[in-house]
């Protein structure tokens, strides 16, 4: 008798030792967000003209200009690329400049002439949002489209307006000719939407798009690490052969 109940004793014991363990609460998730190093480090010189510049520079090398080459700037600004452009491609190439600011067109016209070795340009107003200002250009006469830090494809416009918008640059670029697109830290999207968004504009996704690097990269205006990595990506979409 006295064994019996010193073995149910035991037994008890036993299945209150295993159910306190199993029971035992797991230690709490760490509950303070999870930290991603940035993509680049800070650079001294941060978001400085001399850092935009470097930028800039590193995209002019992805446009990889060649002379004789017509080629549309959309969005010009300032015409840091489009004087540029005209010079590198010379006087048999072609530049048509958009922007939808009036200002900055008569900025462009009446800036001194880049002299008769340089490619002539033509300035044309956007009056819209997705209006490309090419309307009169011939079809496939572009080599290359360019928008360098002009256009965001995220969803302040509906998907279907940017696809119509990006399709009628189709008709303009040639068999093979590219449309580089860049955007800035503001753009409310990712790379794979961007690609996905050419892609169902009808161009092509060759492998391996072009990123710039750290260094090139003026990562102070870029406070995340996914609007780096927007920042980093410059688009690289042909038109199929
Ligand atoms: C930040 S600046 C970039 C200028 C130049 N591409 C560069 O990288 O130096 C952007 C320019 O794009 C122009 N822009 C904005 N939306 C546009 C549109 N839908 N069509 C043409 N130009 C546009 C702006 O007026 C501005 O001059």
């Amino acid at each position: 008798m006295a064994l019996k109940a010193t073995q149910r004793t035991m037994g008890a014991l036993a299945a209150v030792l295993l159910l306190s363990h199993c029971a035992k609460p797991s230690p709490p998730l760490p509950t303070a967000p999870l930290v991603l190093p940035p993509l680049c480090p800070p650079q001294p010189g941060g978001a400085g003209a001399e850092a935009v510049d470097r930028m800039r520079a590193a995209i002019l090398r992805v446009l990889a200009l060649q002379p004789g080459m017509h080629v549309g700037d959309i969005g010009t600004g300032g015409g840091w690329f489009t004087v540029r452009v005209a010079q590198a491609i010379g006087k048999n190439g072609m530049v048509y400049g958009t922007d939808i600011d009036a200002a900055t067109l008569d900025g462009l016209r009446h800036a001194p002439p880049l002299g008769e070795d340089a490619a002539p340009m033509r300035f044309t107003l956007v009056t819209g949002e997705r209006e490309t200002g090419l309307d009169d250009v011939p079809d496939s006469s572009l080599d290359l489209l360019m928008m360098i830090d002009s256009l965001c494809f995220d969803d302040r416009v509906p998907r279907a307006a940017n696809r119509a918008y990006l399709g009628k640059f189709l008709r303009v670029l040639k068999p093979g000719g590219r449309l580089v697109h860049h955007m800035d830290c503001t753009c409310r999207t990712t790379v794979a939407e961007t690609e996905a968004l050419f892609i169902a504009s009808g161009f092509t996704l060759p492998p391996g798009q072009a990123q710039l690097t750290c260094a090139e990269l003026s990562t102070a205006a870029c406070p995340t690490a996914e609007a780096q990595a927007r920042a980093l990506f410059v688009g690289v979409f042909p038109k199929a052969r």
